[in-house]
């Protein structure tokens, strides 16, 4: 969805422009993905501490609250800080099932400054479903996100926990 992603980083901007909390920015965007892109189940931030992963703002079943860098797919995309896109998830060893349903999954780190302040991860019901167009429209969503919740703001987010 090339061009659902185009208008949905226009949706993100304008959701994103106004002087709300950080914490409220993530709840609105992730309710914001959940609602527009096609066949998922679960999306949200996983916020970065100590090299931990707690739960953040999230649309979705209720997940686990915690993740160590290096475990499951957060953890991996967190310590390796890139991108994991994971056709199937039964065949990644060590993932983490949060809810069962969730086949194929996609995780974001978010990187400001050099600094990992966490990760956004998308689950998806269904096996191969994001393919480099999600990645790439997911990390252009990011980026944005990044770009104006001011970085130090999530940074202080995450140290909160
Ligand atoms: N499956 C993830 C855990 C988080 S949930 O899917 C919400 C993982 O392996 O890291």
């Amino acid at each position: 969805m090339a061009d659902g992603y185009d208008s949905l980083a226009q949706e993100c901007r304008s959701l994103l422009s106004d002087s709300s909390p950080t914490v409220s920015k993530m709840a609105n965007f992730s309710a914001l993905v959940f609602h527009s892109v096609p066949e998922i189940n679960w999306c949200g931030f996983y916020l970065a501490q100590h090299e931990c992963l707690s739960l953040g703002p999230f649309q979705g079943r209720v997940a686990c609250t915690q993740i160590e860098f290096g475990k499951g797919v957060c953890g991996t995309a967190a310590r390796e800080r890139r991108t994991l896109l994971v056709d199937d998830v039964d065949q990644f060893p060590g993932h983490i099932v949060c809810d069962a349903a969730s086949r194929s999954e996609l995780v974001i780190p978010l990187v400001a400054a050099n600094t990992l302040l966490g990760v956004f991860d998308v689950d998806a019901p269904v096996p191969g479903r994001f393919g480099p167009e999600d990645q790439q429209g997911f990390e252009g969503l990011i980026d944005i996100f990044i770009d104006m919740t001011q970085a130090e703001n999530l940074a202080r987010l995450a140290a909160a926990n």
